[in-house]
């Protein structure tokens, strides 16, 4: 060790594990680099998530031998702003890239946008081994990824997420999809992209509004799997804003922690869940007037409080849980004025519902979960009405 310290001491990343668990070790490791491996799914992908990160992409395009032309979904408002710049970097490097322009909006997660978007692959001669970029929020990684894996029986696609939910929730797992007139995400399918690159750099354009709508799920990570980012979440929002870069990352590993080690949701996985079997019924239960964000928040919750009453969770979680909520500008309390049968209703018919039975993804503490608990009816009346 001795005769080899000069020379480990010259490689540029250093990681001191003497004190670390080797979780605690490959954590260090992979925040340095920047890159986090999803496996489970396919032969796996590398989440990258670094500001300027969009400046690798040529280069990682290279190394996955993709060729030209490419096709940049992007939704109207998102291209204004990052469109033209892509897509000079791109040719720049050597790429043929086309621009395709989906209204902003969950509306275009739909039928015909799909069909636009495979008439525009089509116009621009995109081919097997071409690749199509999703440069967006949520709404365009679903569809674009969608349609890229039903153009010519599946092309690639690339996730290049640009708001806080897309970065650390909707671009990492391989969900994809469209909703139809009878619910959302109906029709869709899972596949994988080739990697993502997450640049928090991109968030400083995010409505503040959108951007607490994704810390909700950012929450939800921290409960679910990491105390530490659970803490810094909840010394507020200025602490947020400044250390956002190290909240994505965070939030990231903590996606991937559970999409790798269930990657098509038959166990662990369904702990993603938390706050959202009564986040969904509220979303539902008020004809959308709340946000996602909004909705999952007030789900966790109560939630919470559910666990609390089944003897899962401690006293006082809840109140932890709905403060750190609270000062990120998240609202705590169900609204008035919505139907407490109609919520009822909304959390029977949720499609987790498996069996006849109703689970729900329950939080024992801050960093552990139970993800499939059986929960009576009576107690889930005794939730929404609490
Ligand atoms: N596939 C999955 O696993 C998964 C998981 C969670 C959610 N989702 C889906 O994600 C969607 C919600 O995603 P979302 O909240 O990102 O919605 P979104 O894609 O509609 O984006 C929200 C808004 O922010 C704008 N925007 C995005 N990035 C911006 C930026 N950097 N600067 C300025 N404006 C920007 C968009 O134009 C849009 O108006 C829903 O359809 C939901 O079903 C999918």
């Amino acid at each position: 060790m001795e005769n080899r310290k000069s020379h480990y001491a010259s490689f540029s990343n250093q990681v001191d594990t003497t004190s670390l668990s080797l979780e605690g070790s490959a954590w260090q490791v992979q925040t340095q680099f920047d890159t986090f491996r999803v496996t489970g799914m396919g032969d796996g992908y590398d989440v990258r998530v670094r500001s300027h990160g969009m400046d690798t992409l040529p280069e990682m395009l290279d190394q996955s031998q993709k060729k030209s032309p490419l096709g940049i979904v992007v939704d109207s408002n998102v291209a204004p702003l990052y469109g033209p710049g892509l897509k000079n970097q791109l040719e720049k490097a050597g790429y043929k890239a086309n621009l395709m322009i989906i209204p902003a909006g969950e509306n275009s997660k739909s039928v015909s946008s799909l069909e636009f978007l495979w008439g525009e692959f089509l116009s621009a001669g995109l081919e097997r081994s071409s690749v199509v970029l999703a440069l967006g929020g949520g709404v365009i990684g679903d569809l674009a990824g969608f349609a890229a894996a039903t153009y010519m029986r599946g092309i690639s696609w690339v996730g290049i997420p640009t708001s806080l939910l897309a970065m650390v929730d909707s671009s990492i797992g391989g969900k994809t999809g469209i909703n139809l007139e009878q619910g959302k995400n109906l029709a869709g399918v899972f596949h994988s992209p080739d990697f993502v690159i997450a640049d928090p750099k991109l968030l400083s354009t995010l409505p503040e509004m959108e951007l607490r709508n994704g810390l909700a799920e950012v929450v939800k990570h921290g409960v679910l799997a990491d105390p530490g980012l659970f803490e810094m979440l909840a010394s507020g929002w200025v602490n947020v804003q400044t250390h956002l870069e190290e909240v994505v990352k965070r939030a990231v590993a903590v996606k991937i922690k559970f999409i790798s080690a269930d990657p098509y949701e038959k166990g662990v996985r369904a702990a993603l869940n938390f706050g959202h079997t009564l986040g969904h019924a509220l979303e539902k239960g008020s004809d959308y007037q709340l946000r996602h964000g909004e909705a999952v928040s007030i789900g966790m919750v109560y939630e919470t409080k559910l666990a609390e009453k089944m003897g899962i969770a401690q006293a006082g979680l809840s109140v932890e849980i709905a403060e750190a909520l609270f000062k990120l500008g998240l609202p705590t309390q169900m609204p008035t004025g919505l139907d407490p049968d109609k919520l009822f209703k909304g959390i029977r018919f949720d499609k987790k519902k498996k069996d006849g039975v109703v689970r729900f993804a329950l939080p024992a503490k801050i960093g552990a979960v139970q993800p499939s608990v059986i929960v009576k009816e009576e107690d889930i009346k005794w939730m929404i009405t609490n």
